[in-house]
């Protein structure tokens, strides 16, 4: 099984949900993730996400940004998005049904159509609610693997 997790600039939400659910699967399941825009590529996780998941015991400083490529929906199994706004922008670049059935808002994992909020413009709080909300979603990803 291969597993996508993509936000906006692969710096903040994604990275955390990869390292997340790295941490609850096997290392057959493979995880990834990628932003639906290019302008951190190459970077570091955003340090408010390196700090958060450091203080719950993940290093996910092993990860560089990088944008979400149609390449994407012939790699990977399912494509976990973290708000409308990459719904969109990820289900307009699917050729046909296959690759727009892989898509799906991460937070439905927990019966939920909420979003994943974006904690760039915020405080460290936000990176608190997006690791709570991330951790509980990548609880039952993991329990169905
Ligand atoms: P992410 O957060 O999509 O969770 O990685 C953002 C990171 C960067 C920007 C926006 C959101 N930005 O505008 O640069």
């Amino acid at each position: 099984m291969k597993i996508l997790m993509v936000c906006l600039g692969n710096i903040c939400r994604s990275p955390l949900a990869e390292g997340i659910l790295k941490s609850k699967v096997s290392s057959e399941v493979e995880v990834d993730s990628a932003g639906t825009a290019g302008y951190h590529e190459g970077e570091l996780p955003d340090t408010r996400s390196i700090a958060v998941a450091k203080k719950y015991g993940i290093d996910i400083t092993n990860q560089r940004s990088r944008k979400f490529t149609v390449a994407d929906f012939d790699y990977f199994d399912l494509i976990y998005v973290m708000d409308d706004s990459n719904y969109h922008n990820v289900l307009s670049l699917a050729r046909n049904d296959e690759d727009a059935l892989k898509v799906k808002m991460i937070l439905s994992e927990l019966g939920s159509t909420a979003n994943v909020p974006d904690p760039y413009y915020g405080g460290t709080d936000g990176f608190e609610n997006v690791y709570a909300m991330l951790d509980d979603a990548c609880d039952v990803i993991s329990s169905k693997m």
